[in-house]
């Protein structure tokens, strides 16, 4: 038999450069496991349907286990002469067993078995990331339950524009990655199909039975059209895709913790774990790793875009662009777990300063809006309130004070209707409790809105 497992139509030797470029056991060996498992149900199969015979199937399960073990412990060598993963196990496999190695692969083809590994690949690390965004959730609830009377501003433009509470704030984010989790959990039914016995591309001659195979995999469905079982590579770029808002996600809160901890703001203090400090500065505390997170969401997109691009101009079914599919898949799980993980260590951990949120909102005029209601609310046009609160505020900061400092009788110059209780009106806990409108930030709604959470 020639060297190469492909090699009978070849007259020349292979020069090994080239083979290095081709190869793609480097990154695919991440595979192992998933290769080994669809060969397993694959020669099951095999026997099931009479394809080999049972004392064959034996043999060759025995031997596949075998390879299982060994991956366990680490004792299996890979290398390029073999080009990929699958390729490798089968060499492995005819050193374990002799020739009859060789009947694993009737009825089968690389396009589907590699196809069929990375369906079961990602299936499992989709379900350990929606596991990371479940453990994000729940701290989000605990760290909102204890902040719900925590005042701070809340921002347009970066601008102080109405106070609300710091577990409003939190909730947002709740609800990011409440649907992140969503779209990670619809994304299953999309990776959860069987390539497995698209065989090349057309099917096989051989009396097969793909739904046997697929449960044995674990796989709900199997994919109806062989064309399209060898050469989709959707479920991935849906996953790239998800992975990408995940991280904006993750990155806009880094963004916001990264400002937050800055002496100018002050909100909050990282503790010393998912800090790090200057070689040269000895006063420094650095977010790194909310940085880090923010840097890495860049990487995700690149995989992202990368695929898309393969994808855009191949012709059906496999060509070996595909090959390209996986060192972005297998980068982005790690990084979305990666991050996922030190992410929800940070918040647990994270301190916020009530006292400083407080007072942010106490030196500000993030209550002029206030105002503005209350005159709305005594028969003042809206538009017309807004003209009047507009020019107090003007007048305000030229004198370098604020609306809650303008004594009673300068507002009655400006509207008698104006009275002793528009002070109340304008601390900030009561522009926040008064917030009561569905989805507001009034503590009443945030704390309907952690129950809600809660129960889902
Ligand atoms: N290493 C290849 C890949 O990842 C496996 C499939 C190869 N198939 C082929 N016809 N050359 O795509």
């Amino acid at each position: 038999m020639s060297e190469k497992l492909w090699g009978g139509r070849f007259e020349e030797k292979s020069e090994a450069w080239v083979d290095q470029f081709g190869a793609s056991i480097e990154f695919d060996q991440k595979l192992a496991k998933e290769d080994l498992l669809g060969s397993l149900a694959h020669v099951q199969m095999l026997g099931k349907c009479k394809i080999i015979p049972q004392e064959e199937v034996e043999t060759i399960v025995g031997g596949l286990n075998k390879l299982v073990e060994k991956l366990a412990e680490n004792k299996l060598h890979f290398t390029s002469v073999n080009e990929d993963i699958h390729l490798n196990m089968e060499k492995l496999l005819h050193d374990e067993i002799g020739p009859v190695a060789g009947k694993l692969h009737t009825a089968r083809s690389r396009n589907d078995q590699v196809a069929t590994d990375m369906h079961l690949y990602l299936k499992n690390q989709v379900v350990e990331i929606i596991h990371g965004v479940n453990d994000l959730l729940d701290i989000l609830i605990e760290k909102a339950e204890s902040n719900i009377q925590t005042i701070m501003p809340g921002y347009t433009h970066l601008q102080h524009a109405q106070p609300i509470s710091l577990a409003h704030h939190l909730l947002a984010y709740h609800s990011m990655f409440k649907r992140d989790l969503e779209r990670l959990e619809e994304s299953l039914k999309r990776i959860d199909i069987s390539p497995l016995g698209c065989a090349a591309l057309a099917g096989t001659t051989f009396p097969i039975d793909r739904h046997y195979a697929a449960d044995l995999l674990g796989f709900s469905k199997i994919y109806s059209n062989s064309l399209d079982g060898v050469s989709d590579r959707d479920f991935i770029l849906e996953f790239l895709s998800n992975s990408s808002i995940l991280m904006m996600h993750l990155s806009r809160f880094c963004e916001e913790i990264i400002l937050w901890t800055s002496h100018e703001f002050q909100f909050a203090t990282l503790t010393d774990a998912f800090s790090t400090g200057s070689s040269i500065m000895p006063q420094k505390k650095n977010p790194d790793m909310a940085e880090l997170i923010r840097g890495k969401t860049g990487r995700v997109y690149g995989n992202l875009f990368s695929l898309l691009t393969v994808l855009k101009g191949l012709p059906l079914a496999y060509n070996k662009d595909l090959q390209e599919d996986k060192e972005g898949m297998f980068d982005t799980v790690e990084t979305v777990l990666q991050s996922l993980r030190i992410f929800t260590g940070m918040i647990a951990t994270i301190q916020f300063h009530s006292d400083t949120m407080k007072k942010a909102t106490q030196k500000d005029f993030s209550n002029a809006t206030e105002l503005a209601d209350y005159l709305a609310t005594k028969g003042i046009p809206f538009r017309e309130a807004h003209e009047i609160v507009g020019k107090l505020v003007l007048a305000c900061t030229k004198k370098g004070i604020y609306l809650q400092d303008v004594s009673l009788a300068e507002y009655q110059k400006v509207a008698p209707i104006i009275e002793a209780d528009i002070y109340y009106f304008l601390e900030s806990d009561t522009a926040v409790a008064r917030r009561t409108s569905a989805g507001g930030t009034a503590f009443s709604e945030i704390e309907a809105a952690i129950a809600k959470a809660k129960l889902s």
